[in-house]
């Protein structure tokens, strides 16, 4: 939940440390802190509450560095977001900072107090910073040592990197349960819980495993697996631009990511789709027509935006394959006792491949006997390395909390699921298949028609951001687009928004409506367009205010709607993907139009990797 950046090196390294920071902020941004050695073991160390800029105030006011180093942006889970409670967190001659939660903490805690050990901080990590002092203490003979005797005594996930006064020349990294990647530079090395915290300067990683750990000089690094035996880990190139993880002239990133998705949709059919053989290649799913054949029934686990897309993919896959689909939402699934068989596929879809529910999740189908595949953004992530087969969405690093980008490519991705699995086990001919995919590929076009022009949005949102409340109706496959839509509001606009099948609108929430209750209405031409459309009529009978989003020309919804944003014309499979962009938008646009903070929306944090 939090981001971590370490160096070790020749040259002085604050700016290094802080400009890591800079780019991990969407990882934690309730506290920050940096702490740098210089040659003579001197350490300085340097936290302020709040974002990022508020450390660097402090850090300006009394400057100072050296040559090796580490940085913290934290999200808060044991303690509250104060100075004493940021990291870095020192006790004696031990600097650490931790990603992650120690759940015995409390227990160790106790042990140390009755020790007579004093505590400056309510965090979990300080245990940690005790533990290896304490091993320094009593005979351990290096910092290697030492903290491969606290982690003995540890529980719970964790990525570390340690400093020592008297070793100001190394850094120990380790990692469990969290993700850690190192690197080498040119006289330096690295260390950071994410790749874009260094990404300006290197593109080789490693990616450490579970229960690693590493020691870091200048000029070399030695990787330890969990039984401390010295191992090699393979040096994976990362073809990220470092400059897509910066804004590039939008207001925020998630502007940016969202006028992105048309290139990140290409690039992740790009190879994987054939028009005129009508066939999809996924071979790093490991699935053949024999398994497939077998398959009595598909699980998606998932949270949040990542759920819908799992939605989407019930509708998808039951349209043009015939398997029946569930979907679940990963925190019911895993405390659940479902019923899987090896004949199930379990798949998890996840952005960050970090969020605890959803990996709980595909360790329990996992250990049910299914097959599990996952459908993900971050190479290497956990969930990824878990999973039987991994299916990456290339939506590049999204750093607006806000999910959008590698929501689309997750529907992309989910798609594309469907049509391999239509064609495995025979349901999907190849001419509907060479239809669908074509419009699939047509996809990036039509977004970026859809993406000229914003008046409209800015006219929503000077109309309606003063609404306390939006109701979103879909029918089929844009149901989770109207799930998606009212989420994407509430998280960034803090409005109060709805999700309902159009269906159920009569059930319950039309006692809502009236003149003050905006009623965003999906209603392309679709299979279901009748039915949506009568509900759009019953709105607007009871006096609701009326934003339908449906297919450009269609005259009678525009007559109808107060505001119409026109979709271009596209079959049904893959109309979601253009009427999310809408949603999107209107979310945007009012956020921006009340000015709340959009990239980081109070209470959020972007990788949620505790429960
Ligand atoms: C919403 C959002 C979250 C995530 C959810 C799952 O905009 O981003 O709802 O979708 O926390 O995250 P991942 O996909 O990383 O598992």
């Amino acid at each position: 939940m939090c981001g971590i950046v370490g160096f070790v090196g020749n040259t002085p390294c604050s700016s290094l440390l802080l400009d890591g920071l800079r780019r991990l902020e969407y990882r934690g941004y309730d506290s920050a802190g940096i702490a740098i050695a210089d040659d003579t073991g001197q350490v300085r160390i340097c936290r302020a509450e709040g974002k990022l800029t508020r450390l660097e105030e402090a850090f300006r006011a009394e400057p100072f560095d050296g040559t090796v180093g580490l940085g913290h942006t934290r999200w808060a889970t044991h303690g509250r977001p104060t100075e004493s409670n940021a990291h870095p967190h020192r006790v004696g001659r031990v600097i650490v900072a931790h990603n992650g939660i120690i759940e015995n903490y409390l227990e160790l805690k106790e042990a140390l107090q009755r020790q007579g050990r004093h505590f400056s901080s309510e965090t979990d990590t300080e245990v940690v910073a005790h533990l290896i002092d304490e091993a320094l203490a009593t005979g351990a003979d290096s910092l290697k040592e030492a903290t491969w005797r606290a982690l003995d005594r540890i529980e719970g996930s964790y990525a570390l990197v340690v400093m020592e006064t008297e070793n100001p020349d190394e850094l120990l990294v380790a990692r469990h349960a969290s993700p850690m990647v190192i690197a080498h530079g040119d006289g330096c090395a690295f260390a950071a819980s994410d790749v874009p915290a260094v990404l300006s300067h290197t593109r080789d990683f490693v990616f450490l495993e579970d229960g690693d750990t590493a020691l870091l000089r200048a000029d070399e690094i030695s990787i330890f697996d969990a039984d401390h035996r010295p191992v090699d880990r393979p040096i994976k190139r990362i073809s990220w631009d470092p400059i897509s993880a910066e804004k590039q002239g939008y207001k925020h990133f998630m502007l940016k990511e969202i006028y992105e998705q048309p290139a990140r949709i290409v690039d992740t059919l790009r190879g994987r789709v054939s028009v005129d053989r009508g066939e999809v290649h996924l071979p790093e799913l490991g699935l053949d027509a024999d398994t497939v054949a077998a398959l009595d029934k598909i699980v998606f686990v998932a949270c949040g935006t990542s759920y819908f897309a799992a939605q989407i993919g019930k509708y998808l896959i039951e349209e043009v394959a015939r398997v029946p689909v569930e979907t679940e939402l990963a925190s019911e699934f895993r405390y659940r006792n479902p019923i899987l068989s090896e004949n199930t596929l379990a798949i998890a879809i996840s952005q960050s491949g970090e969020t605890a529910d959803t990996l709980a999740a595909i360790r329990e189908a996992k250990e049910r006997g299914a097959r599990t595949v996952c459908i993900c953004n971050v190479i290497e992530s956990t969930i990824a390395r878990e999973s039987d087969g991994v299916l990456y969405t290339h939506a590049g690093p999204e750093i607006g909390v806000a999910s959008t980008k590698a929501f689309t490519t997750q529907v992309a991705a989910v798609s594309m699921l469907a049509l391999l699995l239509g064609r495995l086990n025979g349901r999907l001919e190849s001419d509907r298949a060479q239809e669908l995919i074509e419009a699939l590929r047509e996809i990036p076009a039509h977004m970026e028609t859809l993406l000229q022009d914003v008046d409209v949005y800015e006219r929503i949102a000077r109309q309606y951001s003063q609404a306390t409340s939006f109701l979103y109706l879909g029918r089929g496959n844009q149901f989770p687009i109207a799930a998606e839509g009212a989420l994407k509001l509430k998280e960034i606009s803090y409005i109060h928004a709805e999700g309902y099948a159009a269906g159920e609108m009569k059930h319950g929430p039309i006692a809502l409506i009236d003149r003050e209750l905006p009623v965003v209405v999906l209603c392309p031409k679709n299979a279901v367009y009748e039915k949506t459309f009568s509900n759009v009529e019953e709105v607007k009978a009871r006096g609701g205010r009326i934003i339908a989003i449906g297919t450009d020309g269609d005259h009678r919804l525009q007559n109808l709607a107060d505001v119409m944003i026109p979709l271009p014309d596209a079959p049904d499979f893959v109309q979601p993907l253009l009427s999310v962009v809408a949603v999107q938008l209107i979310a945007y646009y009012i956020a921006d139009f009340k000015g709340t903070d959009v990239d980081q929306p109070r209470n959020l944090a972007k990788s949620v990797t505790v429960e």
